[in-house]
């Protein structure tokens, strides 16, 4: 098992967020989460469901993804409980948690999706909040960072950021889906984004096909 850290901001795209933390304690990982207030607008905004971050109940959280089937490692049809047990949650402003420290050892962090303000602090070194001082321990700690921005157009001081991050290490990992895998819903293109994380961070995945694999 490993500890991953999951930081779910402002960006639109929350569908993102629930998904991959299913999946994530699917495939048996203990997970940091931590979240902002702008991601609490977002979320109530698109998935309908209200977080309260001093009183977190993983339940609400996880449950705008409770019509999906379980998924990782696991074969197709076979659903599993989420073992919410593996969730860590830590309030965004609370710089005591592990994941504030070096020496906390992880697998990784995600950022997803991430907004333009967060990936701008994290850029220029800037951390007022957990989420962004979790980046900066990754990035300094040479571990691996993965932030998933989302907003469209892109202005060349947020594409400056994003090759910043690069630069520095981290993986700019887009909210772009495909369509090469002829997505049929939404829950497809959510997918293809989130089988694109859980390859960076190593996490094994059937969440869809892959090209140059023949299709069922
Ligand atoms: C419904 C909604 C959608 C938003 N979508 C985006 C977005 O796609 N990208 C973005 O960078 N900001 C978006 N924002 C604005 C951010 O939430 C805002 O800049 C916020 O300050 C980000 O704070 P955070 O980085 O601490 O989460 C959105 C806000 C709302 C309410």
């Amino acid at each position: 098992m490993h500890d991953l850290v999951l930081a779910v901001t402002g960006a639109s795209g929350s569908r993102y967020a629930v998904r991959l933390l299913n999946v994530l304690l699917d495939a048996g990982h203990r997970v940091h989460l931590t979240i902002s207030p702008a991601a609490v607008q977002v979320m109530r905004c698109e998935v309908g469901i209200e977080i309260d971050l001093s009183n977190f109940q993983p339940e609400a959280f996880l449950g705008s993804d409770a019509s999906r089937e379980s998924t990782a490692a696991s074969p197709k049809g076979a659903p599993q409980e989420s073992p919410i047990d593996n969730i860590v949650y830590h309030h965004f402003q609370d710089f005591r948690a592990g994941i504030a420290s070096g020496s906390f050892l992880t697998g990784g962090m995600v950022i997803c999706p991430c907004s333009m303000g967060t990936l701008a602090c994290i850029a220029n070194g800037m951390s007022s909040n957990l989420i962004q001082r979790a980046a900066d321990v990754h990035l300094k700690e040479r571990r691996k960072l993965i932030v998933v921005p989302r907003e469209t157009p892109l202005g060349s001081v947020q594409l400056d950021n994003m090759k910043r991050l690069a630069d520095t290490g981290a993986v700019v990992l887009p909210a772009m889906p495909g369509f090469y895998h002829s997505p049929t819903s939404i829950d497809d293109l959510v997918d293809f984004v989130v089988g694109r994380i859980c390859d960076q961070l190593g996490v094994d995945h059937q969440l869809h096909r892959r090209w140059g694999t023949p299709s069922e």
